[in-house]
């Protein structure tokens, strides 16, 4: 069938939006044909015909920020059939089980292509459900209490029937199946149950409103490797740092996926160096500079760590990226137009504990935050190569009486020579019925990043600066 399942992270609409645009900009040519809030099916155009086409994936989950997994389909069971078999009640238990028979031979039918060899073979096998959406009471009280034990029971019994010599697989703990809150197997632990190799595998059913994909996982992020970037770097401030996921999302926007060893990154905002840690990680050249002394030495240090972790070569000049200069004067330390792309979060506001009231973040808006989103357009401008991204946060800031505040950052944008770029082209997406997997236009303007009840939230805008 040649598509392949990709398991979307926690934000998947951001993880969606990132996905479509490398597929549409990168070598990695392809397109999102289905997709759910937990998978998207996507159908390459040529990766697929490719000898090793699983170095590719590799290469592809390796950029991807928002990704978790990625498998290769065998077979598709539309949402009729498996609603058929596992219906809410069972009335009718002959026609449930002919049903079932159909499921079981698509597993007869596919279970060479996970395995490979199944004869005389010690055989483990992992069976993940990834529902259209998690909280859908058909995840927690069929999918889970009736499916999975189903999928456990037929391909033990399949192997052992096609003469694989002792058969086991990942038991998930009951007290997640009783209270129907199950998540399927960790990234981390694919690598700790030996799954990629032939003997073994993990089994993806992913949903969708057409029905289900069943694919088997070729690759998986490596969280424990970013974790350690974020965590063990000599300085880190927990409260407000971005996480690594969305550091290398927001570097994919950038649409420089060519030679990004040529390629030259700023961070006029650099703190502690986040966004410049995760561009040395895919690649990029680094450049930061930041209001503050002291944070412009801990990037240089936390830099310099992470080419000796990573067992590279420090770049020669290496301290001539880092300055330490205000964002209404960063034009001045560099050539014009030098950049390929900026990646950045400006102060957000106070780390507020509590909701403020609406004039006090107005004020803060007025005074600060307006007077610093203009410098950083207006200096962008003149710093970035034409044609090239701005990848920009901006705050939402939640009022006790005036509801959400927050810029306008379009309109600064336009003001000085920016165009928005939609973070999603939603001419290349499909439609779906439930409205919570929609797309609309305004929407996809910029995304969100946070969590519903965060005082402060993350929008996440992307520009391309006019000729
Ligand atoms: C939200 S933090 C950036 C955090 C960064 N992404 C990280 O991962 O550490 C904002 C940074 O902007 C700097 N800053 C504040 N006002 C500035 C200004 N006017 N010009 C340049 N930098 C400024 C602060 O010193 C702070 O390090």
């Amino acid at each position: 069938m040649n598509r392949f399942l990709f398991v979307l992270g926690s934000n998947w609409q951001l993880s969606l939006a990132e996905l479509d645009n490398v597929l549409k900009n990168s070598q990695f040519k392809g397109r999102i044909i289905d997709y759910s809030a937990n998978v998207a099916i996507v159908e390459f155009e040529s990766l697929h015909n490719e000898i090793h086409y699983v170095n590719n994936l590799m290469e592809l989950q390796y950029i991807l920020g928002g990704i978790q997994k990625i498998g290769e389909i065998y077979d598709f069971i539309d949402i009729q059939t498996i609603n058929q078999a596992f219906p809410w009640k069972v009335d009718n238990y002959k026609k449930v089980e002919s049903i079932r028979q159909k499921i079981i031979e698509s597993l007869s039918s596919n279970l060479l292509r996970i395995f490979r060899r199944v004869k005389n073979e010690n055989i483990f096998f992992a069976v993940s459900i990834y529902p259209n959406l998690f909280d859908e009471d058909y995840y927690s009280q069929v999918l889970i209490k009736h499916f999975l034990p189903f999928l456990n029971k037929e391909i033990s019994h399949l192997i052992k029937e096609k003469g694989g010599k002792k058969v086991s697989y990942y038991k998930y703990p009951d007290k997640y199946i009783k209270s129907g809150h199950l998540n399927p197997i960790f990234p981390h632990h694919l690598i700790t149950y030996g799954l990629f190799n032939e003997d073994r595998a993990e089994i993806i059913f992913g949903f969708t409103e057409e029905g289900v994909y069943i694919a088997r996982t070729f690759t998986a992020d490596d969280p424990n490797f970013k974790k350690k970037i974020d965590e063990e770097r000599p300085f880190k401030e927990f409260k407000s740092s971005i996480s690594p996921k969305l550091a290398i999302i927001m570097l994919n926007f950038l649409n420089l996926f060519e030679k990004r060893e040529k390629c030259s990154i700023l961070d006029p905002f650099v703190g502690n160096g986040t966004f410049l840690l995760f561009a040395i990680v895919e690649d990029f050249r680094v450049f930061g500079t930041d209001i503050d002394e002291e944070k412009v030495q801990n990037t240089m240090r936390n830099v310099n760590w992470l080419y000796n972790e990573l067992e590279e070569k420090v770049p020669l000049f290496l301290e001539d990226h880092f300055k330490t200069i205000a964002i209404n004067r960063v034009s001045t330390v560099f050539n014009e137009s030098f950049f390929d792309g900026i990646c950045t979060e400006p102060e957000l506001g106070p780390f507020f504990t509590e909701k403020p009231y609406f004039s006090e973040v107005n004020d803060l808006f007025e005074e600060i935050l307006k007077p610093m989103y203009e410098a950083t357009f207006r200096e962008c401008y003149k710093l970035l190569k034409s044609k090239k991204r701005l990848c920009i946060i901006a705050p939402i800031i939640s009022t006790v009486d005036g509801g959400d505040l927050q810029l306008d950052i379009e309109l600064i944008a336009k003001n000085n020579g920016f165009n928005l770029i939609p973070l999603m082209d939603i001419e290349r997406i499909v439609n779906k019925s439930n409205i919570r997997l929609q797309f609309r236009k305004e929407q996809v303007r910029a995304l969100i990043d946070a969590r519903k009840d965060q005082i402060i939230k993350r929008k996440l805008y992307l520009f391309e600066k006019l000729d």
